[in-house]
C-alpha cells in the first residue's frame, strides 16, 4: 500500500478568469474575487501566469493579488528580463519558471534546463535573493530532474500534460515516468509539485505518488466553476486531494 503524505496541497490557477475578462477588455470577472473564492474553497495557494503577451493576467492583477490574498501567491513566469523585473518587485512567495512560446494555446512541454542554463541560473539566484521559492516546470525526464537539483531549485513541478493526454497502456507508462521522476527528485532533496491538464477524474492515480506534495490545477476547476461556483469547484477538488479529510 502506498503511504500518502499527510496533506497534499492544492494550488488553484485562475488565469482563465482573466481570459474571460480580457475577452471584453472589461472589469469583470474580478481576478481578486476569484482568488478569494478559491481560498474559501480551500485553495492552499493561488497561481497565475503573467505571460509575455499578457493574454490573460495583467501586471496589475499580480500586484493586487500579492497584496490582498491570504494564501501564498505562486507566479508562473518565463525567464524574460521584463517578467523577472515584475517578479522581483512583487516578491511572490513562490515562482514557477516555465517555457513560453507566443503562439501556443497553453504551456507546451517543460523547460529544457540545459538550453537556457545561463538565464535560469541568474533568474533562480535573483529570486532566491528575494526569498522566493523557485520551482522549475519540467517533463518527467531523469536528466532534467538531476539538472534541477544541480541548479539549486527549491522544487520541480512535473509536467503532467502527456499523462493527461494519454490513455490505456500509454497512460500507465506516463504514470510510471512521473513516479520515477518524483522519487528521484525527492531523493535529490527537491520538493515535488505536479500540474497541467489535471481534472476531477485523472488526478486519482497521481494521488498515489507519495512524493507529490502539491498539485497546480486551473482549467478544469474554472470550467466546473461555471456550473457550481468557484468556491465549490475548488472544495470538490480539495476533497479529492485530501481524501475527504
Ligand atoms: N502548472 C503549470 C506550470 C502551468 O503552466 C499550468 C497552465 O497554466 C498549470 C499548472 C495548470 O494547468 P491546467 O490549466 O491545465 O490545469
Amino acid at each position: 500500500m502506498t503511504v500518502r503524505p499527510l496533506s497534499q496541497k492544492l494550488g488553484v490557477n485562475i488565469d482563465h478568469v482573466a481570459t474571460l475578462r480580457q475577452a471584453r477588455r472589461a472589469a469583470e470577472p474580478s481576478v481578486l474575487e476569484a482568488a478569494l473564492e478559491a481560498e474559501q474553497g480551500g485553495a492552499d495557494s493561488i497561481t497565475v501566469h503573467l505571460r509575455e503577451d499578457r493574454r490573460h493576467i495583467q501586471d496589475a492583477d499580480v500586484f493586487e493579488l500579492s497584496e490582498k490574498i491570504y494564501v501564498p501567491l505562486n507566479l508562473e513566469m518565463s525567464v524574460s528580463s521584463e517578467i523577472l523585473k515584475v517578479a522581483l518587485h512583487v516578491k511572490p512567495e513562490k515562482a514557477c519558471l516555465v517555457p513560453e512560446k507566443r503562439q501556443e494555446l497553453t504551456t507546451e512541454g517543460g523547460l529544457d534546463l540545459f538550453s537556457k542554463k545561463k538565464q535560469l541560473v541568474s533568474a533562480i539566484g535573483a529570486l532566491f535573493a528575494k526569498k522566493v521559492e523557485v520551482s522549475l516546470f519540467i517533463d518527467p525526464i531523469e536528466e532534467q530532474v538531476r539538472e534541477a537539483a544541480r541548479l539549486g531549485a527549491y522544487a520541480i513541478e512535473i509536467h503532467t500534460g502527456s499523462y493527461a493526454n494519454a490513455s490505456g497502456v500509454k497512460q500507465k507508462e506516463e504514470i510510471e515516468r512521473i513516479r520515477h521522476a518524483a522519487r528521484l527528485g525527492a531523493n535529490l532533496g527537491l520538493r515535488i509539485h505536479a500540474g497541467h491538464g489535471l481534472n476531477y477524474e485523472n488526478i486519482f492515480p497521481l494521488l498515489e505518488v507519495p512524493e507529490i506534495l502539491e498539485f497546480n490545477i486551473g482549467h478544469s476547476i474554472v470550467s466546473r466553476a461555471l456550473f457550481v461556483g468557484l468556491s465549490k469547484a475548488v472544495s470538490e477538488m480539495k476533497r479529492i486531494i485530501t481524501g475527504g479529510k
